[in-house]
């Protein structure tokens, strides 16, 4: 990705995941995991991980966003930004990745640490190989 691009992710996005990621429910990691989708609409849409005392029940803040943004109608989905407090750099889980080969095939995914520093991924370089039918 171009380093200008780099510098463009939005303001609007970082407050967003910043301020959704105190909604995150993780009583048992203690881990607080934020995320937002922003679509070729100019909308934007967050989301957390939402952990249950099953614990395989959990639900990861980045398929949260981007059902989030399927459900509202949204067909394309330019990036996802990812962030957690307490993982510096955090990616996305392959459950993750998979999902979104699906359903964002051309998602950029960025991720951000506390000091609002960023990396890009193309899902590609995350996922090279998808399950596929
Ligand atoms: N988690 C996410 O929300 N996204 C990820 O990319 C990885 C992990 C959540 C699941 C669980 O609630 C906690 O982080 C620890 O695994």
């Amino acid at each position: 990705m171009p380093v200008s691009r780099k510098k463009n992710i939005s303001k609007q996005l970082v407050n967003a995941v910043k301020k959704t990621v105190k909604a995150a429910y993780a009583p048992y990691s203690k881990i607080v995991v934020g995320a937002g989708v922003y679509c070729a609409s100019g909308n934007i849409y967050t989301g957390v991980n939402i952990e249950n005392s099953s614990y395989s029940l959990t639900m990861c803040a980045e398929r949260v966003a981007l059902f989030k943004a399927i459900s509202e109608g949204e067909k394309k989905i330019l990036l996802l930004l990812v962030y957690s407090p307490q993982v510096n750099f955090i990616t996305p889980c392959g459950a993750c990745l998979q999902v979104l080969n699906e359903l964002a095939p051309h998602v950029m995914v960025v991720t951000m640490n506390k000091k609002e520093e960023f990396k890009f991924y193309s899902l590609q370089t995350l996922l090279p190989k998808p399950f596929k039918i």
